[in-house]
């Protein structure tokens, strides 16, 4: 007689036990573990989370898929790589080593700049330091009489953008490999009216302080500008963006919330009007200045 399956409630009891242990991964939620395991053996068995039945029993195979996964997950692999792809604003993006996963709290930074668009009869949108093009695909999608750019350094990143606008069907989205706004078209000068962009914002010397999960899957020029301070690439776009910003854009920067007074001065520094959003914990994400 075959033995009997485990069931799905032993199993996430098992997963959740290994990942709780993994000094790879950054428990800053206590719950990080359980949605981890629950992620992943929904994804070997190809059901969503909501539908995994504690007492249901799992085949053999989607066993052994589950356990690989856990070791990979274990080893600090982030979940989203190890499927391929992430949930943003309602698109499903393709996601893949070596370009920068899009974390679901850059969802603030889309909002802010399609908040800041809806009002203006013309809409262009630059985000630069695109990655994967989280928020370019967001802006372009809520907002399909937009014009949007995503621009940036690496030709990778471009690569996954353009597959990730076009499994999308945005066709008002375009990409370009580009040293921070080297590569935008000279037409759109005074045009733009919403820049967004999340920098590589660690500063050089905190970087092999990040956790396992991070530091060993993300490329480093995807978490650091090189700069003492974290903020070489924002200093450089607060420089160059008011020249390309139509009266009343935008400029926006996703950054931790520890950076979001030396960002501020930045931008009264080149005379923008300063406003801030912050996340549903209350703390300051989005960092905005306005050309008046
Ligand atoms: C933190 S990731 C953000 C990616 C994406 N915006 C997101 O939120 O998922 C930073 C991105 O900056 C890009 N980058 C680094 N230096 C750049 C530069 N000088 N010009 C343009 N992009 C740059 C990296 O390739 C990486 O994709």
């Amino acid at each position: 007689m075959p033995l009997p399956r485990p069931e799905i409630g032993h199993l996430l009891t098992v997963g959740r036990t290994r990942l709780r242990e993994s000094t790879a991964i950054d428990h800053w939620r206590g719950a990080i573990a359980r949605e981890d395991a629950e992620d992943l053996l929904a994804l070997a068995l190809g059901v969503e989370v909501e539908a995994l039945d504690p007492e249901a029993p799992v085949p053999a195979r989607a066993e052994r898929r589950y356990r690989d996964y856990l070791e990979r997950r274990a080893a600090g692999e982030p979940v989203a790589l190890i499927r391929g792809a992430v949930c943003f604003a309602g698109l499903t993006l393709k996601v893949r080593p070596g370009v920068f996963v899009p974390r679901g709290s850059s969802e603030l930074l889309a909002e802010a700049a399609i908040a800041a668009l809806r009002r203006r009869p013309v809409k262009v949108a630059v985000d630069v330091a695109c990655g994967a093009a989280p928020v370019a695909c967001a802006v372009a999608a809520a907002l399909p009489s937009a014009e949007v750019w995503g621009l940036d350094i690496d030709p990778a990143a471009v690569a996954l953008s353009r597959a990730n606008a076009r499994r999308n069907h945005l066709t008002n989205a375009r990409f370009r490999v580009s040293d921070l706004l080297a590569g935008l078209p000279p037409r759109l000068r005074g045009e733009v009216g919403a820049f967004t962009m999340h920098p590589p914002y660690v500063a050089r010397r905190e970087v092999r302080a990040l956790p396992r999960e991070i530091r060993g899957f993300e490329p480093r020029h995807t978490l650091t500008d090189g700069s003492a301070d974290g903020l070489g690439l924002v200093r450089d776009l607060v420089g160059q963006a008011p020249g390309w910003l139509r009266r009343g854009g935008v400029v926006l920067f996703e950054v931790a919330p520890y950076l979001s007074r030396p960002v501020q001065s930045l931008l009264r520094g080149a005379e923008l009007e300063v406003s801030v959003r912050s996340d549903p914990g209350g703390l300051t994400r989005v960092v905005g200045g306005r050309r008046r």
